[in-house]
């Protein structure tokens, strides 16, 4: 006989609100967002599906949603955190805020955050091409932490200190300077990944720049970084929930544990997204004839790192791990890694410029 309490077990307050909205919840280590298929999703508006990959971690999700041509999404309100990217189309979204509605127009490869419970709604401003968002969010760290939707979606509470600037909702921010690799641009609004400029990180890799963004006073994370022509970073592990977006060019990223005899490879182009497992080594590079720009979304910022894992990677992620850092230098790495390099780029018909940074025969 099944006890009252018998189901009382076990619980997953995230899964069991994503699996009653109606929508495709895609699951793979990676994902073309650009072909998701798509339903109808009555509470956000327009078409959507959620998207998990396999890297994303305990606290992070990720959903897809399509503005018909003309269309508008529902108002929301919430309270987790979340980041936009602009996979296709032109449109705006207007936030409600201490001091007025604010609303600002995004186009392909815009990135932007929705200030902490703040009201907001997006609309496609084209009457004949959809536009396709696609948000990274907490929302599993909220529910599982609270797991009363009441409280998450129909919250009064105004954070006053998340709206910031007036400037930063038009596409404005803060440059604050503190050293290569924590370089950090404050804003709720980018209007194009593509054309943002960045700064030297050389630890990182051949001629690589980044730079690291605080997105409405979150507590996620975003970056940028981009690789020069003919080059690639060097490899390195951190916690998951590190999903990466291509913004420019092409490329490839091999992934392996340590330890592993063979490498995990993931082909991207602008629409793909995947993130890293847990402590996954991972090493990108770019084998487009234009820079290859990456976006990464993650939990836990350089500004509010949450956890100590996040802290080490911040501090870590551009130290050897023979100093007790988390990154393979060139001259220590698998020589298959740079033979493979060398072989895809010949296969395009491009020179490697490595020279300057890494001699294979003195690996
Ligand atoms: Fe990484």
């Amino acid at each position: 006989m099944e006890q009252p309490n018998s189901k009382r077990y076990l619980i997953d307050p995230h899964l069991d609100f994503i699996s009653a909205e109606g929508v495709p919840i895609h699951e793979d280590f990676g994902l073309d967002l650009l072909t998701l298929e798509l339903a109808k999703w009555p509470r956000i508006g327009g078409d959507g599906a959620y998207a998990l990959v396999k890297g994303r971690g305990d606290f992070l999700d990720m959903y897809v949603q399509e503005l018909p041509p003309g269309g508008e999404g529902e108002p929301q309100r919430h309270l987790f955190e979340e980041v936009v990217y602009i996979l296709s189309g032109n449109g705006s979204t207007s936030v409600d805020t201490p001091s007025g509605k604010r609303s600002f127009e995004w186009g392909p490869k815009s990135l932007f955050a929705l200030p902490l419970n703040a009201r907001y709604q997006h609309f496609n401003g084209s009457g004949s091409r959809p536009a396709r968002l696609v948000s990274v969010t907490n929302l599993p760290l909220v529910l599982e932490a609270f797991h009363n939707l009441d409280f998450v979606f129909d919250n009064p509470h105004v954070f006053e200190d998340r709206f910031g600037d007036e400037r930063h909702f038009q596409g404005e921010g803060d440059f604050i300077p503190v050293r290569p690799g924590r370089h950090q641009w404050e804003t709720n609004f980018v209007p194009d990944l593509s054309e943002f400029e960045l700064q030297e990180w050389k630890e990182r890799g051949a001629g690589g720049r980044n730079i690291m963004f605080v997105l409405a006073d979150g507590t996620m994370h975003a970056h940028v970084s981009e690789m020069p022509v003919g080059t690639y970073k060097k490899g390195h592990r951190h916690g998951a929930d590190f999903h990466i977006f291509q913004v420019t060019g092409e490329g490839y990223s091999l992934l392996w544990y340590e330890g592993e005899p063979e490498f995990r490879r993931v082909d991207w182009r602008h629409g793909v997204v995947y993130a890293p497992p847990d402590m996954m080594f991972h090493q990108h590079f770019n084998v487009s004839p234009e820079p290859a720009r990456y976006l990464a979304v993650a939990f836990g910022g350089l500004r509010y790192p949450f956890s100590e894992d996040k802290r080490r990677t911040f501090m870590g992620m551009d130290v050897s791990v023979k100093d007790g850092g988390r990154q393979i230098e060139y001259e220590d790495q698998d020589s298959r890694i740079h033979a493979l390099y060398v072989d895809e780029l010949g296969k395009r018909g491009i020179a490697p410029r490595m020279d300057e940074v890494f001699d294979p025969a003195r690996a």
